[in-house]
């Protein structure tokens, strides 16, 4: 794991963009990965910004996202399809129908999650996966105890998580489905690089045992240590809890080959 420690959000955004602009750039047909939340609006906004400029295009990518909620449809403003239109597709260039979200609508959820997982596969797998992580440890939203080599499937939201996410609901946590359709681990753990972003002290734990703790589905981000290629960008707050950040830093201000 390469560990990216910046003063504030905002750089460590900015810093994840570069990075994942110049691998848009080498690979213009690029899979990419992507999630929702509070997390990657930040990075979401700058790659934006570069398309608008003309510096990447995604008019060749495609997307796979890597959650959605059970019984909420496309349109409602709270589904994760929705949050990607506004919050992304629609401000590039990328073409809709190369985008692809779990269908989390679907009555037959079993099927629709056994052709998500084909449908990677159909396009060559996922090259470049963001991440945010879940206080309790979760990556897209597979919970604690998930089973470190799952696919895509159901999954039933912990009382932490659906509290954590009620702010997007307007507070009402009694709104938040409690099932979600997510990527599973070993899918997630199938792409070719991993961007993970993680910011505020509320994250601090979190992201301090799945860099510096033991390997375990109690902290499902755990089992990124054994992922080829991950780049973590953390603001200060996040990185608060890290025996080493004294290390990631010398580490990156001694960086041989800059690549953002
Ligand atoms: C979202 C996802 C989740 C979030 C995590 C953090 O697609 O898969 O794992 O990344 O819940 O959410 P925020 O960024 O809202 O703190």
């Amino acid at each position: 794991m390469e560990v990216i420690i910046y003063p504030d959000k905002e750089q460590a955004a900015a810093a994840a963009a570069d990075y994942v602009a110049g691998q848009v750039k080498r690979n213009p047909y690029i899979v990419l990965g992507l999630a929702t939340g509070e997390t990657p609006l930040g990075l979401y906004k700058n790659l934006i910004e570069k398309n608008r400029k003309g510096e990447i295009s995604f008019a060749k990518a495609s997307s796979f996202n890597l959650d959605e909620y059970c019984g909420i449809s496309a349109d409602n403003e709270n589904s994760y399809a929705y949050y990607m239109r506004k919050n992304f597709f629609e401000h590039i260039d990328i073409k809709l129908e190369n985008t692809h979200i779990p269908d989390g609508s679907s009555e037959n959820p079993i099927i629709a999650c056994e052709q998500y997982e084909r449908a990677i596969k159909g396009a060559g797998g996922v090259e470049l996966q963001i991440l945010g992580i879940g206080a309790d440890g979760h990556i897209g939203f597979n919970e604690p105890t998930s089973s470190l080599s799952s696919r895509t499937r159901m999954k039933t939201l912990t009382e932490k998580t659906i509290g954590d996410n009620a702010r997007f609901f307007g507070g009402d946590a009694s709104a938040v489905p409690w099932h979600v359709l997510t990527m599973g681990i070993g899918t997630i753990m199938e792409s070719e690089k991993i961007v993970m972003l993680a910011f505020g002290e509320s994250k601090a734990d979190a992201v301090a045992g799945m860099i510096e703790g033991p390997i375990t589905a109690m902290l499902p981000a755990s089992v990124l240590q054994t992922h080829q290629t991950v780049k973590v960008f953390l603001d200060e707050a996040a990185a608060s809890k890290l025996k080493l950040a004294g290390y990631y830093k010398w580490v990156l201000s001694r960086k041989p080959i800059a690549e953002w």
